[in-house]
């Protein structure tokens, strides 16, 4: 479906950034330059975590909420085109769903849909060389972009990495609650050093609700991406092609 134009106003469009996780849905407006205009609206994802029950929660979230021009969403699995190709911590039936336009159907806004690791990438990048982010929070989000493009599908989380098991396993939330902070940290470094001889990146950026528990110093081309900067992702992915 071809994206509407954004009504324009003095300041600039105001975007609905979205935030799908496996725990919680999030929402709050952002002026053109990434400012919150609302507070920051959270409901518990439905169990099961259907695409009709999610788009229910979600649609009743934005009753309550002003007017918005766009809309941008963050997802935690695969998304090309639009169309969520992965779900590993929702039901499967996210699997080949066409959201970007069923959302642009109900909202009759644009909408652009991407993995939630690269929203706060757009967010973060320099545009230059080969940058690489990753999240750490409930699940391990990655997503790798080249002069400022991203390359869609990239998935460490669920790659395999040691003793059959995979980056997620030892880097996820449940993986930080059994083994501790000690042993998080040397998993944390060693993947880091991982990425580095895989990706060759020129920057690493690390975001997530867990990245304050890294507590190894970081060179100057790894930066800790805030809350904040991952929220102008959702205003920088109109800046961006992918
Ligand atoms: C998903 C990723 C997502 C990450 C963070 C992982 O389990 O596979 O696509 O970015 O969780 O939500």
């Amino acid at each position: 479906m071809p994206e509407r134009t954004t009504r324009q106003s003095p300041s600039g469009p105001i975007t609905l950034a979205v935030d799908i996780g496996g725990s919680g849905i999030k929402m709050m407006l952002l002026d053109s330059k990434g400012k919150p205009l609302t507070d920051r609206l959270r409901e518990p994802t439905p169990a099961p975590a259907t695409s009709a029950a999610m788009l229910d929660v979600m649609m009743a979230m934005t009753r309550n909420l002003p007017d918005f021009d766009r809309v941008s969403v963050g997802f935690p699995g695969v998304v090309k085109r639009g169309h969520t190709l992965t779900a590993h911590n929702l039901d499967s039936d996210w699997i080949g769903f066409a959201l970007q336009d069923v959302l642009q159907t109900k909202w009759k806004k644009p909408v652009r849909v991407c993995n939630d690791a690269a929203v706060q990438g757009f967010g973060a990048i320099q545009k230059s060389g080969v940058e690489l982010i990753l999240t750490f929070g409930t699940g391990l989000g990655s997503a790798l972009f080249t002069e400022g493009h991203l390359c869609p599908g990239l998935e460490l989380a669920h790659h395999p990495w040691r003793k059959g098991k995979t980056y997620e396993d030892y880097l996820g939330h449940e993986a930080l609650e059994k083994h501790g902070n000690k042993r998080w940290n040397r998993l944390v470094k060693k993947a880091i050093e991982q990425t580095s001889r895989l990706f060759n990146w020129d920057y690493l950026y690390i975001g997530g609700g867990n990245a304050e528990h890294i507590d190894f110093k970081l060179p100057e081309t790894i930066k800790i991406v805030s809350n904040e900067d991952g929220l102008l992702g959702g205003v920088a992915l109109w800046d961006h092609d992918f």
